[in-house]
């Protein structure tokens, strides 16, 4: 019989949200479903958890914009994923993520992404791979920052173990803000479940990653200097992402988070799966990458 800890880590990508940084860019539509030069943003966060081996994820968003979730991604198939979808009814925080996706983990280990972080960078596959095998506890990540005091903030004693987590510190502990992309064991939703909800009515990550370090069990990964890390949630960071986007892509010719692709590297959908998705998407740049991927393999 399968055991709790043996069981397969699920997904979660939070794209709810008021988006009110962006308006009146997100006055009537979602964030997570704007252009980032040529992949809708959900597209971002989603090749991290299938690059570290996810392939049952759930989305939530509000109940008005879900179902273009679902008009968008389908139930996964053409990914070589399962995609299910669940209803935020009011942006109530963060941690209310693994309340909302109990019966979906049912037992099982997660791993929370935020669908407006972008992180991309060298060997960082197989950086997140490599956590989600933890079975016991949360990681969570330390990435260095120029302005630690717009961020939740680390605080790590001699030996890298987190002693202090600080949200938006006036005089921050050290340089190392958390990215919204963290790892949790099948304890999350009952822990998130005991959260009251802070002073601006949420149901705060950061409390919920300080109840397992309250109990010894909250690890932080520094991800390295060659990683790069953007909050697509300002007008800023949408354009940086884009531009980078285009930058890595157009000078590798390689794609970031071409979901199929990954799909396809990884034997999760065939070359028949493959060829599908190309003829659906009709003639454009998209569908030329395909296509020479599956030339390039014969
Ligand atoms: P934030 O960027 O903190 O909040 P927001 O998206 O509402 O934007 P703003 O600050 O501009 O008003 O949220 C981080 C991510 O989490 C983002 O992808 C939206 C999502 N989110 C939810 O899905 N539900 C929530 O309750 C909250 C607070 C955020």
């Amino acid at each position: 019989m399968e055991t709790r800890s043996s069981r397969a880590r699920k997904g979660i990508v939070l794209a709810g949200g008021k988006g009110t940084r962006l308006y009146p860019l997100t006055m009537a539509g979602s964030k997570q479903l704007l252009p980032v030069y040529d992949k809708p943003m959900i597209y971002y966060p989603l090749s991290l958890l299938m690059l570290a081996g996810m392939r049952e994820i759930l989305i939530i968003s509000d109940p008005v914009e879900l179902p273009r979730y679902r008009e968008l991604l389908g139930d996964g198939a053409r990914f070589g994923v399962s995609f299910s979808y669940e209803e935020q009814k009011a942006p109530r925080g963060l941690a209310e993520a693994l309340i909302l996706g109990r019966d979906f983990l049912a037992g099982s280990p997660s791993c929370l992404v935020l669908g407006d972080n972008f992180l991309y960078g060298h060997d960082l596959a197989r950086f997140l791979a490599e956590a989600a095998l933890e079975k016991e506890g949360a990681t969570i990540f330390g990435y260095r920052v120029a302005n630690p005091r717009e961020y939740g903030v680390l605080e790590l004693d001699a030996n890298g173990a987190v002693t202090g987590l600080e949200e938006k510190p006036a005089y921050p502990r050290s340089n190392f803000a958390v990215p919204g992309l963290y790892f949790y064991d099948e304890q999350a939703p009952e822990l998130a479940a005991g959260i009251q909800a802070s002073a601006r009515g949420e149901l705060e990550i950061t409390d919920l990653n300080r109840a397992y370090m309250k109990q010894g069990r909250l690890k932080a990964r520094l991800l390295s200097r060659g990683t790069a890390w953007l909050d697509m949630g300002s007008f800023d960071g949408l354009l940086e992402a884009a531009t980078f986007v285009r930058t890595i892509q157009q000078r590798q010719g390689l794609k970031i988070a071409c979901l199929e692709e990954i799909a396809f590297l990884k034997k999760w959908i065939t070359q028949g799966e493959l060829e599908g998705s190309l003829v659906k998407m009709g003639r454009n740049d998209y569908s030329d990458y395909l296509e020479h991927l599956i030339s390039g393999r014969e």
